[in-house]
């Protein structure tokens, strides 16, 4: 694995908000999509928003956050409704989800609503090539809206998930469709 600088574009966190995987260590390894809040990519500090979830508990508990840059739609919908089981990890210390572009170790502290988070070590395991997927996109935010409505129960939100789960089955390939179907078992267990 190739050893980078320490500061946080070298994995791939640019400034902006930068959607991730979130690794946490509890009763269980806690896995949730999250969006880390980068101000200055060239130094070590970030922050992110951090709801009511294990993910708040856990980094409470034990000031850390793991996180991994991966471009699989399929994890995120997984991560978005429960946690990953240790078949989906090519490592566990440092743990990274199979596929993942890097990862970074960040120590985390709880202010207010969000976590500080400082990076502490990280690595990049590969660089691939990669053209922009609206399907992906669409599957990132028909998760961000899915997640709010199965937390909310706003009905409303539904229509932008039904939206964007039409867009990835348009302009997605196999593993956007696979979590379109995994967004929708998820969804219909709401509605029904
Ligand atoms: C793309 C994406 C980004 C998200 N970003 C955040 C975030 O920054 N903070 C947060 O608390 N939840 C965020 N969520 C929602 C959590 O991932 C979701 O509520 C998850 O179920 C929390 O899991 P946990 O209770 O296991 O921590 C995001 C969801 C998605 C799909």
């Amino acid at each position: 694995m190739e050893k980078m600088e320490l500061k946080l574009r070298n994995f791939g966190l640019r400034n902006g908000i930068n959607e991730i995987i979130g690794i946490t260590f509890g009763k269980w390894t806690n896995t949730a999509p999250l969006g880390i809040i980068v101000e200055d990519e060239e130094g070590i500090n970030a922050k992110v928003r951090l709801y009511s979830n294990h993910t708040r508990d856990n980094i409470k508990e034990k000031k850390e956050l793991w996180v991994n840059v991966i471009h699989d739609p399929v994890i995120f919908a997984i991560c978005s409704f429960d946690d990953l089981d240790e078949s989906y990890f090519e490592s566990l210390n440092p743990p990274i989800i199979r596929g993942s572009l890097s990862w970074c170790r960040m120590k985390a502290e709880i202010k207010g609503a969000y976590a500080e988070v400082e990076l502490i070590d990280g690595g990049v395991l590969r660089k691939e090539a990669k053209a922009v997927n609206r399907g992906f996109n669409a599957i990132v935010e028909a998760l961000v809206y899915g997640t709010r409505l199965m937390e909310y129960k706003n009905m409303a939100l539904k229509e932008k998930v039904d939206y964007y789960l039409k867009l990835a089955e348009k302009c997605g390939g196999e593993r956007e469709k696979r979590a379109v179907e995994i967004i929708k078992e998820r969804i219909s267990e709401l509605v029904d």
